[in-house]
């Protein structure tokens, strides 16, 4: 393991604020993220549903989480899981209806929870009422701008109009048949061929959107999770990519201790500019690279949209919120979108991303709250949610490949050492100041499904990328409530979208609920512990006696150390308030291990 670089001398970071108010709730909030099919389906076709959701949210209030984000369970025909939607202001029959959407907002209003609903605004599904008018319309006509339409290139336009390729494998554009049978424009899709993407350019467009954030405040939700937050504007010309081979799909670097150019020192995306004074921060090629992750990623016109739209939520009382996802490096990038006028969160990509080292893990905390104090935001921390492996399945691949999802026979992860190691983050991920999101079933230590059937894949990527990438899957599988009932409780009659497996049967929330050393209590704790301690609204230390090897900082009160390294470390005196293993041996933390300590 690499020293500890320069950055982890004792910092103290600017404040995150005290405990927050009412007014602004989400700058500590922890979040769970419900993925409505796979929670629990109450009606019994095997997909989850919105009334399976009300029926299980005490669950979610025990936990001690404050607010749920529901991914889209809006009318589509399902191509990407729901990400295609063709009416955003219905509920799919899939999930249930307007009145089920109510009934589940007032239960968790009723039980302290808000409520923050997906937003998909990059593309809509081709089922949408609007593609289908552009399809019928001519070349060039309004129908076809709201969408991005371009003459081929080459002979008789037969080659796509430039070289982008789609998210999920292949060719970013398709081509349409005129309503006469010959061959016609193509349009851009940066996912599936079922997700054509607006043009952002097109009034029409915004004023839709900003209609459809009224349609879902006016019913009460807190907030939204803004899907491809990064994506909306192009470059115009649409100019041809130049791929950088070191970047993920996404265009997503693994972040190091070293490499960020993001940390104190580039800072010139402050929260003081005049709106529409987008220039990219001074910062070196390094930054400049990978801050522009291609012409279809981060355009600096995007913060306009962000700023309208803020301007729209900012109408409403009690205070409603935006969270960006935006796969956006540097983190000074990234900060831009949550600048005073725009959104109140980012997830905080880099540090889901961070490997399993206690420098790099170190670094990206530091850059993130230095970077984020410059724009008056906190920090909003997530290891899991529905397009990554689960922690503890990466965790337990000790630097493996992970992207792209795992099948039967890539390299199976170390069950045990990668929940011990996701215990240990997730315990420090709550003891940071900011925001964290919880993926569902994290809460049970749920693994990754590794071994599913290729045969029952959904994911568009698997099919789209030439079965070369198995997709994400095996993060989506139904959750298990009770060991012993058919789907493990989560449908009445047994049935699955996907099949869940045998590991899941002791993971089952029933089987946890009076066991003291479950994740399930593990979870509660910590997040009652946050809460009483403000480690939400609390302000980081760093403490530099432990050892490289070691995340050491002090929040408040507490202090909590997490032990990355192959040997045990010493303990300060003190009462262990939490620890994510047991500590055998009194005074001594082991490998793996993380605890909170005052
Ligand atoms: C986001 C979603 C992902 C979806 C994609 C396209 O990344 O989280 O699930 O496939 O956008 O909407």
């Amino acid at each position: 393991m690499s020293t500890a670089p320069s950055i982890e001398s004792p910092v103290a970071t600017a404040p995150s604020g005290a405990a927050s108010t009412d007014r602004d709730w989400w700058r500590d909030a922890v979040v769970y993220q419900i993925y409505p099919r796979s929670f629990a389906d109450a009606d019994g076709n095997g997909v989850g549903d919105l009334p399976g959701i009300t029926d299980r949210l005490d669950a979610l209030a025990d936990l001690g989480v404050d607010a749920i984000w529901l991914s889209p369970f809006y009318r589509s025909p399902q191509a990407d899981a729901g990400y295609d939607v063709a009416d955003y202001r219905d509920v799919d029959p899939l999930f249930g209806t307007l009145t089920d959407f109510d009934a589940l907002l007032a239960r968790a209003h009723q039980l302290g929870l808000r409520v923050i609903v997906d937003l998909v605004p990059n593309h809509s599904s081709d089922r949408h009422r609007w593609f289908g008018e552009a399809l019928a319309a001519a070349p060039g006509s309004p129908e076809r701008d709201r969408y991005v339409f371009r003459d081929g290139r080459g002979p008789e336009g037969a080659e796509p109009p430039n070289n982008w390729q789609s998210v999920f494998g292949g060719p970013a554009w398709t081509r349409v048949v005129d309503p006469g049978g010959a061959p016609g424009q193509w349009y851009l899709h940066l996912f599936d061929a079922h997700q054509p993407d607006f043009n952002w350019d097109n009034a029409e467009v915004r004023e839709e959107f900003d209609a459809v954030l009224r349609f879902w405040l006016d019913r009460g939700v807190d907030g939204f999770r803004v899907d491809v937050a990064h994506g909306l504007l192009k470059q115009a010309g649409l100019p041809d990519f130049v791929p950088d081979p070191e970047l993920g799909t996404m265009g997503f670097a693994v972040p190091t201790a070293e490499g960020d150019p993001s940390g104190p020192g580039d800072e010139a995306s402050g929260g003081d500019e005049a709106p529409g004074g987008d220039e990219a921060p001074g910062g070196t090629a390094a930054a400049e690279r990978a801050s522009h992750l291609g012409p279809m990623w981060d355009q600096d016109g995007i913060h306009e949209i962000y700023r309208e739209w803020r301007r729209t939520l900012d109408k409403y009382s009690p205070p409603r919120i935006m969270v960006a996802e935006a796969w956006v490096q540097p983190l000074s990038r990234l900060s831009r979108y949550v600048r005073p006028d725009e959104m109140h969160q980012a997830f905080n990509f880099d540090f889901l991303e961070a490997p399993w080292d206690a420098p790099v893990l170190r670094a990206v905390i530091s850059r993130s709250l230095a970077v984020n104090a410059t724009v008056g935001a906190t920090t909003t921390w997530v290891l899991s949610n529905h397009d990554v492996v689960r922690h503890p399945s990466r965790f337990g691949l000790d630097g493996g490949r992970w992207r792209g999802g795992i099948g039967v026979d890539d390299p199976q992860p170390d069950a045990a050492l990668g929940l011990r190691r996701a215990r240990a983050a997730t315990l420090t991920m709550l003891a940071l100041p900011g925001s964290a999101y919880l993926y569902q079933g994290e809460e049970l230590g749920l693994p990754e499904h590794t071994t599913l059937p290729d045969s029952v894949r959904q994911d568009p990527t698997w099919e789209r990328s030439g079965h070369t990438e198995r997709g994400r899957d095996g993060c989506r599988v139904p959750l298990p409530w009770e060991s012993g009932a058919p789907a493990l409780g989560f449908s009445p009659t047994g049935r699955t979208w996907l099949p869940q497996p045998e590991s899941f049967v002791a993971l089952a929330r029933d089987r946890q609920r009076d066991d003291p050393d479950s994740t399930l209590n593990l979870y509660r704790a910590a997040l009652r512990l946050r809460r009483e301690r403000s480690l939400g609204g609390g302000t980081l230390r760093w403490l530099d006696d432990y050892g490289p090897d070691v995340v050491a900082f002090g929040n408040g009160d507490v202090t909590v150390l997490a032990n990355l390294g192959p040997a045990p470390v010493a303990l300060p005196p003190g009462d262990v308030l939490i620890s994510s293993t047991d500590l055998a041996a009194r005074g001594a933390l082991p490998p793996d291990t993380a605890v909170w300590i005052r």
